[in-house]
């Protein structure tokens, strides 16, 4: 579905910039002797014991942060060095769920203390969002945090090129006039030469950080543009910080041809599970009780793997018998996930589906029209079950945008419409299509087959 080409459809696919920065500072987890300490008593205390409240362990499992020593301090290294006018490309990789985006958070947050402006770019899964997504997030970002003078100083004639891509530069520039077509070598080029040029400069009044989410989902462009960037970092104030899971990387993906030339450029983190101490801290840092056993088993199960980990001790959080030992902890991801969704009403798990095809990020009124949702009523009783999945954590409200909800993760969105039978999502993105077609006046014809709509 490529729907990109029209203002509307740029609305929607604004929909799709999903970051949220969380700048919240978070506790450190116990310390590794506290942890010992609170572990023996907790296990003196024995069988009976019981779970924290609900709402306690969530609110701590989000507040946790814990291992990844190694990694911080690599990249605390290469931010030094790129405070210091000697740019770096340091790509995080793993498998879902493992902490990539999390860990890009919290080396976020340590930046921004020392000075540097962070600029998020979160690549869209799926067809749809326009060429240069993820970097276009980032310069509408910058566009938005400088004054027009610094804007037309730093960006030069190079304006044109980059307002070609990112038309909002010419909110704050209205006398450049943009170039048109990016098709040839040449305009890609003078495209690439005149955002890396900017990024230079504005980098020297405060160095910068571009945090490249997902790039296993990234257009070809933007990988293209990647590698241009990466070749111009070495007398730069910039950091260039990619995720990706490499789970999805296979020979002739796109990234795995940029990988291969970015090799030399750049530093590779490949995070692991969690250890078993690692494991230990976060499960006694939710106030969550904690024996030895427990922690093994979970460890097993879970591989270390945080998101299983933080889903498996929601569960547990939830059991209403509060004894921890005879829990069956489920293993993998997904099944974990549907672990957490089965405890769904079913309007709820039927509603959330249906949010699950309209993408990670939706609004209330696509999700009213998709689901047949035209009164007041049944509008309320929608909004009651948004309320049940807020309340389970498993969308979250995005706030910044008036009445759009979030799935909390990728991965429940994306487990929910893989569970979707292959039917019943053909007829669901109908519904989503038409349901985008009446509210916005889409001319959806050339992709009506693909939306599964059948011909006019
Ligand atoms: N080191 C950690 N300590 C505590 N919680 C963590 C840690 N790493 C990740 N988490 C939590 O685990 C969950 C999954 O992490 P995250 O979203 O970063 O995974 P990811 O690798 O980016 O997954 P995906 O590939 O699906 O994007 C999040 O709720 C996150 O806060
Ligand atoms: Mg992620």
């Amino acid at each position: 579905m490529r729907l990109t080409q029209t203002g509307h459809s740029r609305e929607l696919h604004a929909v799709g910039q999903l970051w949220y920065d969380k700048a919240m500072p978070r506790p450190a987890a116990p310390d590794s002797l506290d942890k010992r300490l609170l572990v023996s008593e907790l296990d003196a205390r024995s069988e009976q014991s019981t779970l924290s409240s609900s709402s306690t362990v969530t609110h701590a499992v989000h507040e946790l942060f814990v291992g990844r020593k190694s990694e911080v301090t690599t990249l605390q290294t290469a931010l030094a060095h790129a405070l210091a006018s000697r740019g770096q490309l340091v790509l995080v990789s793993g498998e879902p769920g493992i902490g990539k985006t999390r860990l890009a958070q919290e080396f976020a947050d340590s930046a921004r203390q020392q000075g540097a402006a962070v600029l998020w770019g979160r690549c869209w899964e799926g067809d749809g969002a326009p060429a240069f997504w993820p970097w276009v997030q980032i310069i509408r970002t910058l566009v938005q945090q400088c004054d027009a003078d610094s804007l037309a100083k730093d960006m030069g004639r190079g304006a044109a090129h980059i307002a070609h891509v990112v038309p909002e530069v010419c909110e704050q520039l209205p006398h450049v006039s943009t170039t048109t077509g990016m098709d040839s070598e040449h305009a890609r080029f003078r495209f690439f030469d005149s955002l890396t040029s900017w990024l230079k400069r504005a980098a020297k009044q405060q160095p910068l950080l571009l945090i490249l989410d997902d790039l296993h989902w990234a257009d070809v462009s933007s990988l293209l543009l990647l590698q241009f960037l990466a070749r111009e970092l070495a007398d730069a104030r910039l950091f260039v910080l990619g995720t990706y899971r490499d789970t999805e990387v296979s020979s002739g993906h796109p990234l795995a041809e940029t990988l291969g030339t970015l090799a030399r450029m750049s530093q590779r983190l490949a995070l692991g599970g969690l250890t078993e101490a690692e494991v230990a801290d976060f499960v006694v840092g939710t106030g969550l009780y904690s024996g030895e056993a427990l922690v093994t088993t979970l460890c097993k199960e879970t591989e270390g793997n945080p998101f299983c980990l933080t889903e498996v001790i929601h569960l547990l959080a939830r059991e209403e018998k509060p004894t921890v030992t005879p829990f069956p902890i489920p293993h993998g991801v997904q099944e974990t996930i549907r672990r957490r969704l089965a405890r769904l009403s079913p309007a709820c798990g039927q509603l959330l589906t249906t949010a699950a095809v309209i993408g990670r990020e939706f609004t209330l009124d696509v999700l009213a029209h998709s689901t047949n949702v035209h009164t007041e009523s049944a509008r309320l009783q929608m909004l009651t079950l948004i309320q049940e999945a807020l309340t389970a954590r498993l969308l979250v409200d995005a706030v910044d945008k008036g009445h759009t909800y979030r799935f909390v993760h990728a991965l429940v969105r994306e487990t929910l419409y893989e569970d979707l039978p292959l039917p019943q999502r053909i007829a669901c993105h109908r519904q989503v299509g038409e349901a985008i077609e009446q509210l916005y006046a889409v001319d959806l014809g050339p992709y009506r087959a693909e939306l599964g709509m059948g011909k006019n």
